[in-house]
């Protein structure tokens, strides 16, 4: 058995990895690291621990990626670490920026700091397409200038950052994945899609910020998955890759086919102000990764058609979300937008 430390695995992304990677891999064992943050759920993890806990297979620790005592006993004989751990979400970056600072730059640093003493073979650190900031034309390719414009997307650079210091100064094999907006199951409702489709099932208002017509470049969370597993068994140490879906889309236009695949009417999309600093478009050149062998498999309308479904048949795991700290969250951002 190789063990693999997987950190933010109770998040969206990071339980969607741990499902993909236990079923792929029969001879990985995964521990998860997770402070369960408000975006945190074991919930998302119930089928995992079910099936692979009594295996041996999986096994959960609760702790924060910024403490060297709970990183210490989880890391303890691993052969790859991963950092899916972090603060999320940029709205909550522009109310709030220290606990971003906290999580995704001083506890990246402590992650590395402790894969440096145990010798990891790779030490995978997931980052964003936001790090490249706004792409008025063309796409990012992995050696663009890092100009990232949001707390969030600086907290995210100053990790990778940081991440890259360490393979340079000290040779650890660091790799970089740079993931495009994910979408898929599990995702906290608070990011475009799951916001969108769960509000439009509650007949609620579909904030749109601004005029809608930003642009981010969806890919499928499996495909990102598949993306991260590429880059940690074939990636070069030192070297970042870019996990894009290809699919450039507005706002607008995802909005309008949530409404169209629900069946719902087009005056629940209501204009706020818009956000912040608002990045209007991302853009991800992907050459580099499928040199790799990768190529993401799932087309967006399939994709959302799915994801759709999954919130419609999964109520109850977002109904438990939304009737929580959400509740404060979205009185914060949104009534008196
Ligand atoms: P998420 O917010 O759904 O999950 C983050 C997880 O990290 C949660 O389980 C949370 O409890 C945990 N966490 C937060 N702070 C922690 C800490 N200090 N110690 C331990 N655990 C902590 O996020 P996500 O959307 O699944 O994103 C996962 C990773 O992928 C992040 O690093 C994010 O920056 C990156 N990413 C996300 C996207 C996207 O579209 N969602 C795109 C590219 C990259
Ligand atoms: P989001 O899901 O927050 O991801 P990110 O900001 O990391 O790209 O937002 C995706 C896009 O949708 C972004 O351009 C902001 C916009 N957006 C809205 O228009 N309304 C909303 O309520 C939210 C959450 C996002």
């Amino acid at each position: 058995m190789e063990k693999l430390l997987v950190t933010g695995g109770a998040g969206f992304i990071g339980s969607n990895f741990v499902r993909y990677m236990l079923e792929k891999y029969p001879d990985y064992s995964i521990t998860v690291l997770d402070k369960l943050t408000y975006a945190g759920n074991l919930a998302n993890l119930a089928d995992i621990e079910e099936k692979y806990g009594p295996q041996g297979r999986y096994n959960f620790v609760k702790g924060d990626i910024a403490d060297p005592v709970a990183v210490k006993e989880a890391m303890a004989g691993a052969r790859y670490a991963l950092n899916f751990a972090a603060e999320s979400h940029v709205d909550r970056s522009i109310e709030e920026p220290g606990q971003f600072i906290l999580t995704d730059v001083y506890g990246t640093y402590i992650l590395l700091e402790e894969a440096r003493q145990v010798g990891v073979e790779r030490f995978l650190q997931v980052s964003t397409d936001e790090i490249y900031g706004h792409v008025p034309d063309g796409s990012s390719v992995e050696t663009d200038k890092v100009e990232p414009r949001s707390p969030y997307s600086a907290s995210k650079a100053g990790g990778e950052l940081i991440a890259h210091a360490y393979f340079i100064t000290y040779g650890l094999p660091v790799v970089i994945t740079r993931g495009s907006n994910n979408y898929g199951p599990y995702q906290y409702p608070e990011k475009l899609i799951p916001l969108f489709i769960t509000n439009a099932l509650e007949d609620k208002p579909l904030p749109v910020y601004g005029d809608g017509q930003q642009i981010r470049d969806w890919i499928h969370v499996l495909d990102h998955c598949s993306g991260i597993d590429t880059a940690l068994h074939k990636g070069q140490p030192g070297e970042a890759y870019n996990v894009g879906g290809g699919n450039e889309r507005t706002n607008m236009f995802i909005t309008q086919t949530v409404l169209e695949l629900l069946g719902k009417p087009d005056n629940l999309i209501t204009y706020v102000k818009d956000r912040a600093g608002h990045d209007r478009r991302y853009s991800l050149d992907t050459t580099k990764l499928r040199a790799l062998g990768w190529a993401p498999q799932k087309d967006l309308a399939t994709g959302l058609r799915e994801t759709v479904e999954w919130y419609l048949n999964n109520r109850q795991w977002w109904q438990a979300l939304k009737a929580g700290e959400f509740k404060e969250f979205y009185e914060r951002q949104y009534t008196k937008r």
